[in-house]
């Protein structure tokens, strides 16, 4: 037995081998325990003798094994780094490198930025978290007006009258860039705004807008239409049809919402633009004197215009993604898309 155990272990390459060896030999059924089990049969007198050789022989396969088994499982590891290798210093070529891409949503919005730069406007931001005050009383939202329903807030609990929200659109930056800026003004203002809604294929809970303002002397709504006309145009290209529908708005009167032909179904209709073939992008208006007053310019002297609308949205036309919710998903595939 002591020679078989010698002519296996010599062929022995892997751990796996080894164990094999060890059950076969010096395991619950293996030959050793075999032998044991013969002593019974033996001559009284012989058993002492023959039950020490076989002791010395599992005590030596025993001590075989156990110094053969580092070795090996050092090989094998070895084994397992040398074909995982991957050489940091090769150059580019054999595998295909992929570069990061900046969000759908973030290059909309420096599209966006781009196209409203070109028309002379600058870009401003503010702040996410607002008071009550910029986010609706300056914006003609007095306490207990129903538009506040429609903007289903997050109030943060600071102060005990829940005054502090995440913003519910951009908005108020229009009244800080109203009260810190000189006239006249010509601004973009992108970021990032949070609303109760229930998500679905068009709504997320915390989405994009890029609001608009322009304030100066003799500004009217024909300047707004021509605005958003050559935006339209600008950005989707001449395929994409844009509409004004008249709207209501707090803060701006006279109000419209501004809509585009659904990218997805081509205007024909389908679940993305709930079969109507046309999809909101935002609203817009001329800016109402209340709001001026709130921020102390002269609406005698100034008027303007305001427009609010959905990167989200947009970014979800213009890459024909079917629902919004994708865009909080980090699929590759749409993340990767050039
Ligand atoms: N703030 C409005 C909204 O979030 C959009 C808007 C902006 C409308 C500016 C008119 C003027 O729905």
């Amino acid at each position: 037995l002591s020679t078989e155990f010698d002519s296996r272990f010599i062929k022995v390459e892997s751990v796996g081998d080894l164990d094999l060896l060890a059950s076969d030999f010096t395991g619950k059924k293996g030959k050793v325990a075999g032998i044991y089990r013969q002593l019974g049969g033996l001559e009284a007198s012989l058993r002492p003798k023959a039950g020490e050789i076989i002791n010395e022989l599992r005590d030596r396969i025993d001590r075989v094994v156990a110094e053969a088994r580092p070795d090996l499982v050092n090989r094998e590891r070895s084994m397992v780094l040398a074909s995982s290798f991957s050489d940091p210093t090769a150059r580019p070529g054999r595998d295909r490198i992929s570069s990061a891409r900046s969000h759908l949503v973030t290059r909309t919005r420096m599209q966006l930025e781009d196209t409203f730069i070109g028309m002379g406007f600058s870009v401003e931001e503010g702040p996410e978290v607002e008071s009550e005050w910029y986010n609706f009383e300056a914006l003609n939202i007095p306490k207990f007006h129903p538009a506040r329903d429609g903007q289903d807030s997050f109030y943060l609990n600071y102060g005990a009258d829940n005054s502090v929200l995440l913003r519910t659109h951009t908005s108020p930056v229009q009244i800080r860039v109203m009260q810190n800026q000189s006239l006249p003004i010509y601004a973009i203002m992108p970021g990032r705004v949070f609303r109760r809604d229930t998500a679905d294929a068009r709504h997320t809970v915390g989405f994009h807008q890029i609001e608009g303002l322009v304030v100066d002397r003799g500004i009217n709504f024909g300047h707004l239409a021509g605005t958003i006309e050559a935006f339209t145009q600008s950005y989707f290209g001449p395929d994409i049809k844009s509409r004004l529908r008249p709207a209501y708005f707090p803060f701006t009167e006279p109000s419209a919402e501004f809509e585009v032909t659904c990218t997805i179904c081509r205007g024909s209709g389908c679940r993305t633009c709930s079969s109507t073939g046309w999809i909101e992008l935002g609203g817009c208006g001329m800016v109402h004197p209340n709001v001026f007053s709130a921020v102390g310019i002269d609406s005698e002297v100034y008027s303007g215009f305001a427009f609010g609308f959905g990167i989200d949205r947009l970014t979800q036309m213009r890459y024909e993604i079917p629902d919004m919710r994708i865009l909080t998903e980090n699929d590759l595939r749409y993340l990767s898309r050039a």
